[in-house]
């Protein structure tokens, strides 16, 4: 049996898509909100528990650990995943990579050190080293440490108005993450790659500079080039992940990574190339259940 899970009680559109894709193929499959899954210790072993009895999964696609979470929840998650991943589960993708593709910081870092081109950064708690980041940068962008699809994430040309935001989000417990802002086109290139092979890539154009879908980005198929290719696969190997989608901008010195999200939405994926990529992530999950 095969679990697909994620925080939301009602799966979104990937966690369908992989649904029905694995259940076309004559598969069980079942999705589960990850708060529903327990952990029971007794006498007579381990138990990965649902209000239905014990979970018998070999294979676990875990779309999300949570959006608005604790560090006390996401810690119960990460380790019951943990747990699950010790008894023999296989995670998809893996939880490791999961955290440290949610961890802005951590994997900037390993890009850089892996020798791909990221944007100038800097992550701090110190509100004076901030400002002095704010005023060496010029145009700045600042980011929630963990966060996906654009929200949140702010950009200032003024650094007196940054720092009036950057101490607010210290006080209220949010580390600083600032990045220099790449000049780029009006657009960015997402690609997707699934088992180390890039599947396809489009442009999400838009009239803000967050290229985000959800920020009302238009995605239209892209060309595929051996550099892009390249890049996005060096950058998902990185982070140890399965399957990822790798953002990346064209700036005057070449390209940049954004970052790379390990549950990536493929909505305007889809629509843009025509390829849905729970095709190709249930041909890796079936290659894995067959071993
Ligand atoms: N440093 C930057 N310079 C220019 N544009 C940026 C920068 N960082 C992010 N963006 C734009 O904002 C979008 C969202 O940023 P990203 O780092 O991918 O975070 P999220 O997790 O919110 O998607 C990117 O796709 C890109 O278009
Ligand atoms: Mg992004």
């Amino acid at each position: 049996m095969i679990a697909i899970v994620a925080e939301s009680p009602t799966p979104d559109e990937p966690s369908r898509d992989i649904y029905f894709e694995i259940k076309k193929r004559g598969l069980g499959v079942r999705y589960l909100p990850i708060q529903r899954l327990s952990i029971e210790i007794s006498k007579d072993g381990v138990v990965v528990a649902t209000r239905r009895g014990p979970l018998d999964a070999s294979i676990v696609l875990v779309r999300g650990l949570g959006y608005v979470v604790d560090f006390n929840t996401l810690m119960r998650r990460v380790s019951t995943l943990r747990i699950m991943e010790r008894t023999g589960v296989v995670t998809i993708n893996p939880v490791t990579s999961l955290l440290l593709s949610r961890d802005k910081l951590e994997s900037i870092y390993l890009l850089k050190n892996a020798g791909i081109p990221v944007p100038p950064t800097v992550v701090t708690e110190d509100l004076y080293y901030g400002y002095k980041t704010a005023k060496e940068m010029g145009k700045i962008v600042i980011k929630p440490i963990q966060g996906s699809r654009g929200f949140g994430t702010m950009l200032f040309e003024d650094p007196e108005q940054a720092f009036q935001v950057m101490r607010t989000l210290l006080i209220t417990k949010n580390p600083l993450y600032l990045q220099k802002y790449v000049e780029k086109p009006n657009r960015d290139i997402r690609v997707i790659v699934i088992d180390g092979r890039p599947i396809g890539c489009m442009y999400r154009i838009s009239t803000s500079w967050k290229t985000n879908i959800a920020q009302g980005a238009v995605g239209v198929a892209c060309e595929l080039t051996p550099e892009l290719e390249e890049i996005a696969v060096k950058a998902t190997k990185t982070l140890g992940l399965i399957y990822s989608g790798v953002d990346i901008g064209e700036s005057g010195e070449g390209y940049v990574v954004f970052e790379v999200n390990a549950s990536p939405d493929w909505r305007g994926f889809k629509q843009a190339t025509g390829l849905n990529p729970a095709t190709y992530l249930v041909d890796y999950v079936q290659q894995i259940a067959k071993r």
